[in-house]
């Protein structure tokens, strides 16, 4: 078996749909196992810029499968809305599945979504307003509809029966518009109208592929420090981003997820509320989000930005069993006269080099950082690791030495081939 885990080590957008891109041409399966379209995986293709929400980053590679699995959550509408899109950019013959297991995102979780956050107000998480805290919820109160319910008509009516008078009851209490089981069902229809051919047992399909050997690569959305168990709780988001959480989340057995590719950018960044204790706070800050991009691909939301956070990567590598490493947009710290490494913290004044595990401590922490010199050379160019300024190939070196692992693969740029390998993996 043979089989690739894509996963982010920060707070989400670390380059994953970049990375997945890139191996996607060396994959016959790709699948995205948990999460909605909070996720924005950006890649470029034949030079176009394409921002992914739920559709898998194989979908550039036509003979790819690309496998929407049990632990997602599906806004039909926005996948709908997403695949039409890309069919207009003349993306037209691709393979996708989607999982009968699915949880169906529906319009009332997104207004529960936007209500939760105003009643929250200034303890808001910052979420992406896309519904998926509540669906996940529902999916754990055992209310919601699955992406194979849409096949079956009896059985979807029988559902929003069961289900739709306790949600208009919890809507009804934040003052919002409530319901009717005749236009959920329209819609549900009429979205199945164009999902209904890709819906199937995909634990069976993903099976199959493995026992027969073929490549399957993983490809994770959001980053560990979203998980819901292990992450910055509450600032996380309704799932787990782990690579460990696969297996279950596909219908797979556990040695079928062999090894993990972590995601990190050359930085750290953040979208949303919650503790950041690398976080810069000079006008550093802007000058790397202006040379990085660093808003938003789901809001525009723009990114808060930090330097590496080296106890958080151990942590994250002590978690989920981080293999090698991806370091991306190393680009950008071009831009930079020092670079910083945060390599523990202050707790009530005492030094310590990991994680706490409770918030309330993690908030009280003061980063201890190191210093290491820059470089001033445009790198984006460049092809081979023995080209790279010295001081960036001591960076790397550091982040080896911090984390334990192996930079394998370096990126210079948001294209494809603005890519560095320095080990073949998959
Ligand atoms: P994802 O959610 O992990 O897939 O990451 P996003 O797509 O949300 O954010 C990563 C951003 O960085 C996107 O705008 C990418 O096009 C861009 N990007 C990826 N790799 C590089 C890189 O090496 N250098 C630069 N400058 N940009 C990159
Ligand atoms: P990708 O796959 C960055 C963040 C939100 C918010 C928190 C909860 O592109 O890396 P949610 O809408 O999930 O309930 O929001 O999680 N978040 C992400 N941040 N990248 C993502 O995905 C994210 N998905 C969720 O900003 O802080
Ligand atoms: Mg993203």
């Amino acid at each position: 078996m043979a089989s690739l885990a894509i996963q982010g080590m920060q707070w989400g957008d670390e380059g994953k749909g970049k990375v997945t891109d890139f191996y996607a041409s060396k994959a016959q399966v790709v699948v995205r196992s948990q999460g909605g379209n909070n996720a924005g995986h950006t890649i470029v293709h034949h030079g176009k810029k394409f921002a992914l929400r739920l559709i898998p980053s194989g979908i550039f590679s036509p003979e790819v499968v690309n496998i929407l699995a049990d632990g997602t959550v599906i806004n039909p509408s926005a996948f709908i809305e997403e695949l039409e899109g890309l069919e207009k950019e003349g993306i037209a013959s691709y393979h996708l599945l989607v999982s009968s297991r699915a949880q169906v995102l529906m319009p009332y979780h997104i207004d529960l979504d936007h209500a939760s956050e105003l009643v929250l107000a200034k303890s808001k998480i910052g979420t992406t307003g896309r519904g998926i805290g509540p669906c996940y919820a529902d999916k754990a109160a055992r209310l919601n509809i699955r992406m194979g319910d849409l096949l079956e008509k009896e059985y979807l009516k029988e559902r929003l029966d069961e289900i739709l008078p306790l949600k208009n009851k919890e809507l009804a209490s934040y003052g919002l518009k409530t319901y009717t089981k005749e236009e959920l069902l329209d819609y549900l229809m009429k979205a199945s109208e164009k999902i209904a051919p890709l819906i199937t047992d995909t634990s069976s399909y993903l099976n199959k592929a493995l026992a027969e050997g073929k490549k399957v690569l993983f490809e994770g959305a959001q980053g560990a420090m979203l998980c819901l168990d292990h992450g910055t709780y509450p600032y996380v988001t309704s799932s787990s981003p782990l690579a460990s959480g696969i297996p279950l989340e596909c219908g797979i057995p556990n040695e079928a997820v062999k090894d993990v590719l972590g995601i990190m950018k050359a930085y750290t960044t953040r979208v949303g509320e919650g503790p950041f204790p690398s976080e810069i706070q000079s006008d550093l800050a802007q000058l790397i989000r202006d040379r990085g991009h660093e808003y938003g691909t789901v809001t525009k939301r723009p990114r808060r930005i930090g330097w590496l956070d080296a106890a958080q990567l151990k942590y994250v590598k002590m978690i989920s069993g981080v293999k090698y490493i991806a370091l991306m947009l190393l680009d950008v710290l071009s831009c930079t006269d020092e670079i910083k490494i945060c390599t523990g913290y202050l707790l009530d004044g005492k030094k310590i080099d990991y994680m706490p595990s409770s918030l309330a401590a993690y908030l009280r922490v003061k980063p201890v950082f190191e210093t290491m010199p820059s470089w001033k050379e445009d790198i984006s160019n460049i092809k081979n690791y023995a080209d790279l300024p010295l001081n960036a190939r001591n960076y790397i070196s550091r982040v080896e030495e911090l984390t334990n692992t192996q930079v394998v693969l370096i990126s210079v740029g948001p294209d494809k081939d603005q890519t560095i390998i320095r080990k073949d993996i998959f």
